[in-house]
């Protein structure tokens, strides 16, 4: 008998996934994890007004949601000011990262981005048999100059750049961004991922007119508005690339109880400025329990803060494991030399007291040498 014919596209992709969800850790290891650190979600949750118009929609979740996202992205055009033509709904900005690859993408096109940058992206490119191309960070930072530099040979169809990062937690400057913009070669369209900017200082959000062609920004309700498991992302882009989504996206992709919930969340400007000092001061604690544990941590401007083990990336995994093994999920970068660092999600301070409990012993026992088995 055959089996599913697939494309030879799909018949060459390895079998994996980029992340392994905690979930998969507890059932391994038979036990839930006692604080959820790791997959920078946002512990504060959703505003209570989202919570309550979700609730609220759950006894119509027999009507699909409505295809277009209307009233979202009426009140999307509105907060930002610009018009619904220039606003795309989709399942997180993972999934509009897909439609984006599926849109510009095809085998042997290229794209450019960083050594050890938001991986997701990377496997949506693949998915879809686009090149790769690197670029080192700087400095802890993904490198703007570096990425144009690269983009002037390669003649990317896309080129990625998260502001602020995932995973070292750094930003940019908005108007560095604004330059970078005007150094994009012809063609090449800047995916701004700008998951966790509503968290950055001010000014990080770099100004891009409504109907400017070389740039779509990303955002999501995942990150500030703590609605990571509603899956609602957002991009802004010119009108005739927002258009183009249609005849990709998933038309029913979007539940009605995670339209309502983002609604009524875009509106609680209240609720995201409690988050916003909620998470503020959770970075500040994980800050000071990395010090009082001889470790360095690195400036953050999202909900997660990177942290310096000291050691190579050998090291951070062992730390890891040992705080996975005393109940706090933590993840870290995958690529050297960021894979020095762990990389710890604001918490609230039970989570933290737990982090700051374990994590000498945690340290210690991923310092014990390797004893050969
Ligand atoms: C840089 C970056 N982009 C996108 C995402 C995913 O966002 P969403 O939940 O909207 O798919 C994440 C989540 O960790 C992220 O760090």
């Amino acid at each position: 008998m055959i089996g599913p014919r697939y494309t030879p596209l799909v018949d060459a992709l390895p079998a994996t996934v980029p992340f392994v969800g905690p979930e998969t850790l507890e059932r391994r290891s038979g036990a839930p994890f006692r604080a959820r650190l790791g997959a920078n979600e946002n512990v504060f949750g959703p505003s209570p007004k989202a919570i309550e118009a979700m609730a609220r929609t759950a006894s119509d979740a027999w009507m699909y949601g409505d295809p277009e996202n209307h009233d979202l992205k009426e009140a999307l055009a509105a907060y930002h000011g610009l018009r619904p033509e220039n606003v795309v709904v989709g399942e997180g900005i993972d999934g509009l990262l897909g439609y984006l690859a599926r849109l510009v993408i095809a085998p042997g096109d290229g794209v450019v981005t960083s050594d050890g940058a938001y991986p997701t992206f990377n496997f949506h490119v693949a998915g879809c048999g686009g090149v790769l191309h690197k670029v080192p960070y700087r400095q802890d930072h993904e490198d703007p100059a570096a990425l144009v530099a690269l983009a002037a040979t390669v003649r990317p169809k896309l080129i990625y750049l998260a502001n602020p990062d995932n995973p070292m937690a750094s930003h940019h400057p908005g108007r560095l961004i604004e330059q970078m913009v005007e150094a994009l070669p012809d063609g090449t369209l800047l995916v701004l991922d700008e998951a966790y900017v509503e968290l950055a200082p001010e000014g990080t959000a770099a100004r891009i007119a409504a109907e400017d062609p070389r740039v779509i920004r990303m955002r999501t309700f995942s990150k500030a508005y703590g609605m990571a498991g509603a899956r609602v992302g957002y991009a802004l882009a010119a009108a005739p690339l927002a258009r183009a989504f249609d005849k990709v996206r998933n038309h029913f992709g979007m539940s009605r109880i995670a339209q309502a919930g983002a609604l009524a969340a875009l509106a609680d400007t209240a609720w995201l400025e409690q988050t916003r000092r909620n998470v503020a001061h959770a970075r500040e604690r994980i800050s000071a329990i990395a010090t009082a544990n001889g470790l360095t941590a690195l400036p953050s401007a999202t909900n997660f803060v990177a942290i310096d083990s000291g050691g190579d990336g050998a090291v951070a995994r062992r730390i890891v494991a040992e705080l996975g093994a005393r109940g706090v999920f933590i993840r870290m970068p995958g690529v050297a030399p960021l894979d020095r660092c762990i990389r710890i999600s604001a918490g609230r301070p039970a989570d933290l007291d737990l982090l700051e409990e374990v994590l000498p012993e945690a340290l210690a026992a991923a310092r014990e040498p390797v004893t050969p088995a």
